[in-house]
């Protein structure tokens, strides 16, 4: 059977793709560690839909977490035509002061549970010459970000390996798209102990599902959510990077008060 398979989908922006897609009628395989809220929404969604939802509590930090995911999609036959990378989370502080373990555990869900995924999933993808991957990125990845370092650095990864691997993959008739929202009305910045920039202009998870559907149906390696959120990434890009940097700095500074 053919799935779609979202990480993260037990509240927020994966939430929303689950209940988008499902009125779409994909059948889904769903991941998160939450398997209380993983159960009921799969349970709602069968019940609205008429779907298939499976879901998997799996905590993808853990050791080999990527192989028991792959195992348990292949044990029940699955299919993973799309393959959705949206599980994060973030941090804000002074690095030098923020828990270690922390911040190495947003790198292995960031970056190494996406980069694996997407490689136990693509051959797949190749071999049928269909699928698409949407991996959940941030208008973080367009600049560095002091007091966020370690979350705008696993974005930037994000959003430069999901546009070489779409021109990669581009021949297979694959779609890999980066999804980079900016602020959004979901548990982000309450399970990242962190403060928007501003309380205004926050999109909704909905909105940012849209937009990302939209570009995936167009084919497009790189979309971001919103145009104030876009507005604001190409200022970013044209003005210098220690500009940049020194600005977002001097925002965030005093935001660290308002965090404690
Ligand atoms: N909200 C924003 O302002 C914003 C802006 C730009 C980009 N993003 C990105 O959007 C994505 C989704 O975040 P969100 O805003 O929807 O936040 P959210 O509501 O906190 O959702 C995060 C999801 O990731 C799951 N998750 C967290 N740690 C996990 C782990 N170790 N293993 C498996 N699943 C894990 C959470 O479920 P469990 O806790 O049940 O595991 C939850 O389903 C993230 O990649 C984030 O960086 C968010």
């Amino acid at each position: 059977m053919k799935v779609t398979l979202i990480t993260g989908a037990s509240s927020g922006i994966g939430e929303a793709f689950a209940r988008r897609l499902a009125e779409e009628k994909h059948n889904l395989v769903l991941v998160a560690r939450s398997e209380t809220k993983l159960h009921e929404l799969c349970d709602e969604l069968m019940l609205q839909h008429g779907i298939i939802a499976h879901y998997v509590t799996l905590d993808l930090t853990e050791f080999e977490a990527d192989t028991k995911l792959f195992e348990e999609t292949e044990k029940h036959g699955f299919e993973v035509e799309w393959l959705i990378n949206n599980a994060g989370f973030g941090s804000m502080g002074d690095f030098a002061e923020l828990d270690l373990e922390r911040e190495l555990q947003m790198v292995d869900l960031n970056i190494s549970a996406l980069v694996a995924l997407t490689h136990r999933y693509l051959p797949k993808m190749r071999e049928q010459k269909k699928g698409v991957i949407i991996n959940v990125s941030s208008t973080a990845s367009f600049q560095a970000i002091p007091f966020m370092a370690t979350y705008a650095a696993t974005k930037a990864f994000v959003t430069s390996f999901s546009e070489a691997v779409a021109e990669e993959n581009r021949p297979f008739n694959i779609t890999v798209t980066a999804v980079c929202p900016g602020p959004t009305e979901t548990n982000f910045f309450a399970a990242s102990k962190a403060v928007p920039f501003s309380a205004k202009g926050m999109q909704t998870p909905e909105a940012v599902v849209a937009k990302a559907l939209k570009a995936v149906k167009a084919k497009k390696p790189l979309v971001i959510s919103g145009i104030t959120n876009y507005i604001g990434a190409v200022l970013g890009t044209i003005a210098p990077d220690s500009l940049v940097t020194r600005v977002v700095g001097n925002v965030l500074r005093p935001k660290l008060k308002e965090k404690k």
